[in-house]
């Protein structure tokens, strides 16, 4: 599969260059989200996987290369504007609202055409009147998804979804996205740092290290090619 924009390409990233203050971290990361499909950003820590992510979000200051959603540049638009645009992006500390109820929160993001979140995760329906900051772990981030989802979006940004949760739970959610991206045509990037967890559930993953993207290709290839890209690239 080759990495050319296609009519499907509903996030575009091209020749990144992002980082912090006066440090690129980013150094012309090129990454391609289709309609549909499930992309994985793998790497190890420090890669630059979550400035990625935080890039297309309007939230980390970019230098040069270019965001595309649906051929619309993102650069330039405030964070709020980008949100307005059907990018939905779960961070990797969730940002739920500890003191707001889960159907606070659900009442909060719903836009027309979202999804019934209760009717995705019914383990929420007996929560509804709980406030976010007692809920399990797996719960907050049904919640967190759940919320993104409610929103109706076309880009949706995952930042380390499985962190800190029982393989069961982070099975539950990943098999909820998978449906809902190839149901809705949601094209999902996704960080995730366990390779087997990312490309058993993504069709396509790119491998960053140290802000450049050193392999990508479709998961079946870049599982078959992983012990050379880790002793290539990743430095085991
Ligand atoms: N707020 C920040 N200020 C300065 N440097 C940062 C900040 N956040 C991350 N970095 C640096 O940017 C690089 C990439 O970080 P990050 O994108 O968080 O990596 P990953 O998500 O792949 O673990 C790292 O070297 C990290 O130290
Ligand atoms: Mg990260």
């Amino acid at each position: 599969m080759t990495a050319t924009a296609t009519d499907t390409t509903v996030l575009d990233i091209t020749g990144l260059r992002a980082g912090y203050g006066n440090i690129e971290v980013l150094h012309g990361v090129s990454v391609r989200v289709g309609a549909g499909e499930i992309v994985s950003l793998l790497g190890p820590n420090g890669a630059g996987k979550t400035t990625t992510l935080l890039a297309c979000s309007g939230l980390v200051s970019v230098s040069g290369g270019d965001i595309r959603l649906r051929g619309t540049s993102l650069l330039r638009l405030s964070p709020h504007v980008i949100a307005r645009k059907r990018l939905a992006h779960i961070p990797e500390d969730r940002s739920l609202f500890p003191s707001l109820t889960v159907d606070e929160h659900l009442r909060l993001s719903a836009r027309p055409g979202g999804l019934n979140v209760l009717e995705l995760f019914p383990e929420l329906r007996k929560r509804r009147n709980n406030r976010a900051g007692v809920l399990s772990g797996g719960e907050q981030q049904m919640l967190a998804l759940g919320r993104a989802l409610a929103a109706h979006p076309e880009v949706l940004l995952v930042d380390e979804m499985s962190m800190g949760l029982a393989p069961v739970v982070v099975e539950r959610l990943f098999d909820a996205l998978r449906e809902i991206a190839v149901s809705g045509g949601l094209a999902v990037l996704m960080v995730e740092q366990h390779i087997h967890l990312a490309l058993k559930y993504a069709r396509r993953g790119y491998v960053l290290s140290g802000g450049r993207v050193r392999a990508q290709g479709t998961a079946p290839d870049l599982l078959a090619r992983w012990s050379d890209i880790e002793s290539s690239y990743l430095g085991r």
